[in-house]
């Protein structure tokens, strides 16, 4: 994909020493670093602002829910994580967290509420999109693999509407691109009469490996439909499958919403070095396909910092209920 912006060098200098004030870890105290970037606002760059401004407006608009955003600030040393844990090691290597602060301070001034997993890495907002070695092979974003069309955590009750992906080290040589297609787009290639039974509870979703190990009473969800809302979606391909009792008519849908996924128009983007990739998790479906990869040694240690958020604060305070421990956004799993 084309990026919508792209930062000039002068710009990025700017906010990259605007970040650098902030000194408090998201991992260990996320509301004070939270409040510390929102206290930043009056100094970002103007057109950065404009820019998130009009993403809100065409994902509210439902004109464009997917958004490229080039030459973000990062950290200043990314430092090299152990396979085997990386998740431990960030915690350990990380001491300046300046690609967190711009991931805040994109949430913020596109006013969509960050959600985190108190089952997930302890509840933190920023988390990793990077091969953990036990799960090679495997059909998790934990994993080096190819992922087919899914939204982040279809099994589970409270799922983000945007996904933003941070590209902290992407190798150069190779091609893994990150596919998207609109929920907009299926509904346009399905017939009234499937659609009907899409929108009933007829489909039940196996969870995946890694929110099994986390997490070891989850199996599968309960029933639920594949369509809700204007053209939301809850599907993980080939794990969300037809209830055995569901009547004939549920099947024939079921067939009908995977031709129409292959219908519809898919928008690529090689992430990049300091990309910004944002994109509606409920309202589309998002896959990674690995289309050359020279070197895979390189390519197992590619990093994305990644955060989940609601699509607005009102959506965010409808699922207080779920906080954990009343820490806001933090959901108990
Ligand atoms: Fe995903």
């Amino acid at each position: 994909m084309i990026p919508r912006f792209i930062f000039t060098p002068d710009e990025k200098a700017q906010l990259l020493s605007l970040l650098e004030q902030s000194r408090l870890s998201p991992y260990k105290n996320y509301p004070e670093f939270s409040q510390e970037i929102r206290n930043l606002h009056h100094l970002v760059p103007p057109r950065f602002v404009k820019e998130c401004q009009d993403i809100s407006h065409e994902r509210a608009s439902h004109q464009q829910k997917i958004h490229v955003i080039r030459n973000c600030p990062l950290d200043p040393v990314i430092p090299d994580l152990d396979p085997e844990d990386p998740v431990t090691d960030k915690h350990l290597k990380k001491n300046r967290f300046i690609s967190e602060a711009f991931l805040e301070l994109f949430a913020q001034l596109t006013v969509t509420p960050l959600l985190s997993y108190e089952t997930r890495n302890k509840g933190d907002f920023f988390t990793d999109v990077i091969a953990i070695k036990k799960y090679s092979g495997q059909l998790t974003g934990f994993s080096d693999s190819e992922l087919v069309f899914h939204n982040d955590r279809t099994a589970h009750k409270v799922r983000a509407d945007y996904i933003t992906l941070l590209g902290m080290r992407c190798p150069d040589d190779d091609l893994i691109y990150t596919g998207y297609i609109d929920g907009a787009d299926i509904i346009k290639n399905l017939e009234p009469a499937h659609i009907e039974y899409l929108r009933q509870p007829h489909f039940f979703t196996v969870f995946d490996v890694f929110s099994r190990d986390m997490n070891k009473q989850l199996s599968t969800s309960g029933k639920h439909p594949i369509l809700s809302n204007a053209h939301s979606i809850r599907y993980l391909d080939t794990m969300t499958c037809v209830a055995p009792e569901a009547p004939l008519e549920a099947r024939d849908a079921f067939i009908a919403f995977k031709n129409a996924m292959t219908r519809s128009q898919c928008k690529r983007h090689r992430i990049l070095t300091g990309d910004l990739l944002t994109f509606a998790n409920q309202d589309g479906l998002h896959n990674r396909e690995k289309i050359d990869v020279l070197n895979p040694e390189s390519a197992s240690s590619r990093w994305l910092l990644k955060t989940y958020a609601f699509k607005d604060t009102d959506t965010a305070e409808s699922f207080r209920p779920f906080w954990s421990e009343n820490r806001a956004g933090c959901v108990i799993d």
